[in-house]
Order: structure tokens, then sequence, then C-alpha cells
């Protein structure tokens, strides 16, 4: 979607004063009970495990640290709620897909995966984050469908493109945008990052601005 020149001048502006606010955790969610009730506005991000989440965040809001990262897959184990300000909520959500985590917990984190994306008013949209040296996976496509159905808009953010050789990164964002047509909740541009690099930042603070804006 092509935004005037105003429109994304309005954009950036709002971004920029929305991420100079500070960032606090708020609290891990383990089943949908838990859920702030609120009202707050909310966006999350969702994807494979190790593919970037907690990093991508602390990227978002400027931090080192404030989610908790890892080398080893399945480290996010809960809905990890972060206040921007005072008018939004982040939420660190636990990956999906990490073959070898215990059966009864993969079970667990699921069922919570899947209520929370099912019913969820507050979810303005949800970043469904792809590693962009694999592409979407296979086991991307259940999550995709079922906010497809639940009708929650999502858009698609490639992590880790410092891996990618610079030409790598226009066909690899083809891909994914090629890979989202026939989901008819993604939202049709693709946002390519690194949190490691400080790549796309901006343009997903605009992203996030425009969603709850
Ligand atoms: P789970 O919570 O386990 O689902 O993982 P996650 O998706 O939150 O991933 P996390 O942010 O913990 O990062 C996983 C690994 O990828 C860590 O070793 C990070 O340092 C690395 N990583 C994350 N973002 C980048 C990036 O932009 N570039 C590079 N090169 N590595 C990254
Ligand atoms: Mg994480």
């Amino acid at each position: 979607m092509e935004l005037t020149e105003n429109e994304s001048v309005a954009a950036a502006a709002y971004a920029e004063k929305l991420f100079c606010q500070p960032c606090v955790f708020v609290k891990g969610v383990v089943d949908v009970t838990g859920l702030p009730g609120d009202g707050v506005a909310e966006v999350a991000f969702a994807g494979r495990s190790n593919v970037g989440k907690s990093s991508l965040l602390n990227a978002l809001i400027g931090r080192t640290s404030l989610a908790r990262t890892s080398n080893t897959p399945g480290r996010t184990r809960e809905l990890n709620y972060f206040l921007l300000g005072e008018a939004l909520h982040i939420v660190d959500m636990p990956g999906y897909g990490y073959a070898r985590a215990p059966k009864t917990l993969v079970r667990g984190w699921n069922q919570l995966l899947q209520d929370y994306l099912r019913g969820r008013v507050e979810l303005k949209r949800v970043f469904l984050l792809i590693d962009s040296r694999h592409g979407i996976k296979e086991n991307d496509r259940p999550t995709m469908t079922l906010m497809d159905k639940a009708a929650v808009s999502y858009q698609l953010v490639l992590t880790k493109i410092d891996k990618l050789k610079p030409s790598e990164v226009g066909p690899a964002i083809a891909a994914a945008t090629e890979g989202i047509k026939k989901h008819g909740a993604a939202y049709p541009e693709v946002i390519a990052t690194s949190a490691e690099k400080k790549t796309g930042i901006e343009e997903l603070r605009r992203a996030v601005g425009r969603a709850i804006g």
C-alpha cells in the first residue's frame, strides 16, 4: 500500500513519538485467563522458535535485553507482555516448531498460541517473523491459516538479513510476498530486518504505529 508523502511523514513522526516512550516488562502469561483485561491495544511477535522474536522486540524498543534471547530454541515460554508508554502492549510469544521441546510443553504452548490468536480483540496486528535464510516453512502455515480464519491482521517480517548477501535480500522479500498471496489476513508488504545491524527497525516502528493508529 503506497502512502502519500504527507502520510509517510506523519507516520514517521507518530512512530518516533511512540517509540521514544519508556517500555517496561508487565508480566508473563501462561494461559488466557491471565491476559490483561485493561483494554490496551497490542501487537504481537510470533514465529518459529529461534527466528529472532525477542531480539527484534529489543531492537524495536531500543533496548539490548529487556526481552530475554538465547541461542537455544525455546527460550520464551510465556506470552511476555511489555508496555510501551501507556497505550500499547507489545507481546513476545513463545516460538513454535521446536522439535526437541518436551511434548507436554509443546502442547501447552500450542494451546496458548491458538487460544490467544483466536480470540483477542485488543490484538491489532501480529508480526509473523520468518528467518530470511529459510523463508516460509511448512510449520508456519498452520499459524497463518489460523490467523486467516480468525481474521487477525498479520504482517510478515524477515529476520537476520545480515546473514544474507545484499543481492539475496530482494529475492527473499519477493519469495515471502509470493508466499502470502493466498492468505486473506496477511498484509501485503513484507519488512526485511536485522536486529543485529538494526536494519528495517524504522520501517517496523512505522508499521506498529499504523497498526494501532
Ligand atoms: P524463542 O524465544 O526460543 O522462540 O526464540 P526467539 O525467536 O525469541 O529468538 P531470539 O531472539 O532468542 O534469537 C535466537 C538467536 O538468533 C539468538 O542467538 C540471537 O542472537 C540470534 N539472532 C536474533 N536476531 C538476529 C539477527 O538479526 N541477526 C543475527 N545474525 N542473529 C540474530
Ligand atoms: Mg524469544
